[in-house]
């Protein structure tokens, strides 16, 4: 019973800190942060992801280390599942948020059983922001 009362008034305090916080308005978004910008077009995603190479430098594309497959590692995690457990990759964190951060800053998590800059590293500079969305909102369907 006392673990219950804790838990709920956790629950309160880290809404209230979420409400406080009033949407991230000191977020870096590089277009300026228009509440539409982010909703990406996961079929666009979907063909990106796919392609062999990527962005304005011909980075290698997220294909060539990431498998669709279940299981199937290539050089980083399959991504047939990514959509889930990017829900609870980092507590507190929303999915998007999560994808987002992953293909932008690919070393503030490193996802268990891999190793640090081993993923392309540039992406979030040559990569456009609706690339960047539409390819959060395809790996969002993956579940
Ligand atoms: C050179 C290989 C390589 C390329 C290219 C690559 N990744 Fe990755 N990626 C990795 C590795 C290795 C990890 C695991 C280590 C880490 O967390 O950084 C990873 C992790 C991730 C994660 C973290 C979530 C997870 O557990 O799988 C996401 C999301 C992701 N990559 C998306 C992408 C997208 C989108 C692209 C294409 C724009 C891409 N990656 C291209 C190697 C790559």
């Amino acid at each position: 019973m006392r673990k219950f009362n804790l838990a709920l008034l956790l629950m309160l305090l880290l809404s209230l800190a979420l409400v406080a916080c009033g949407g991230g308005g000191d977020e870096p978004e590089a277009d300026g942060g228009g509440e539409t910008s982010s909703v990406g077009d996961a079929a666009n995603g979907e063909r990106l992801f796919n392609e062999s190479i990527i962005g304005a430098a011909s980075a290698p594309g997220c294909i060539t280390c990431h498998s669709l497959e279940p299981g199937v590692v290539i050089v980083g995690p399959s991504h047939s599942d990514i959509g889930t457990r990017a829900e609870t990759a980092v507590p507190g964190m929303s999915a998007e948020d999560y994808l987002r951060q992953s293909i932008v800053e690919p070393n503030a998590h490193i996802t268990e059983g891999y190793t640090e800059g081993v993923m392309y590293q540039n992406f979030g500079e040559e990569l456009t922001n609706s690339q960047i969305n539409d390819l959060v909102a395809f790996l969002m369907t993956l579940k």
